[in-house]
């Protein structure tokens, strides 16, 4: 089956939903969460990847057009996909439209618990830079971890 990157769209947006529901059963992001972030264009960015016809994953930045700090608001791929690259991959392409923008920094929020995706991340460069407390839900606390960009445009590129 072909692998396949493009930008969301909003008929994307009943998939993202069961997603959400799936893989985040505490914090699902809302319909409303999703329309005001795709209301946010262009200072946002979100991009879906397929397999054929069928959504596997999803990412989403957030990134002025003015050279400001940029977010990752979310990453997301389905569990029979993961550990394949595609975390990976859609991570790249949200730091290469991040670069494009001249965001001197990237900062992100995860799970203090969620060991896969704080790997992937320190992959990437990025380095933990503060906590937040019951962030999510009570008692699920966020790591913050920021990376600056000519370390992230040295891995964009491996
Ligand atoms: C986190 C997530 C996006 C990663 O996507 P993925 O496609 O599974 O990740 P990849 O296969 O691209 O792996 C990329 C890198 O992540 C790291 N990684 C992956 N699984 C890991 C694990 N269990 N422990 C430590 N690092 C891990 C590695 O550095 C890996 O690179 P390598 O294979 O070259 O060693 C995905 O697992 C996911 O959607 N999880 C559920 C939702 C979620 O938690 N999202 C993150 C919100 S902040």
């Amino acid at each position: 089956m072909t692998i396949s990157y493009r930008t969301v769209l909003r008929a994307d947006l009943p998939t993202l939903l069961a997603i959400e529901a799936e893989l985040y059963p505490v914090d699902a992001w809302s319909l409303d969460i999703f329309e005001s972030e795709f209301d946010g264009i262009p200072d946002t960015r979100y991009y879906v990847v397929a397999e054929g016809k069928e959504i596997v994953g999803y990412a989403g930045l957030f990134s002025p057009l003015t050279g400001e700090v940029a977010d990752i608001q979310t990453m997301t791929v389905v569990k029979s996909e993961q550990g394949k690259g595609i975390g990976k991959a859609l991570l790249k392409l949200l730091l290469i439209e991040a670069l494009r923008r001249e965001a001197p920094d990237v900062l992100l929020e995860v799970r203090e618990d969620n060991a896969s995706a704080i790997g992937l991340y320190q992959s990437a460069g990025f380095e933990e830079i503060s906590r937040r407390k019951n962030y999510y839900a009570p008692g699920i606390h966020a790591i913050i971890m920021a990376a600056p960009s000519h370390l992230l445009s040295e891995w964009v590129t491996r």
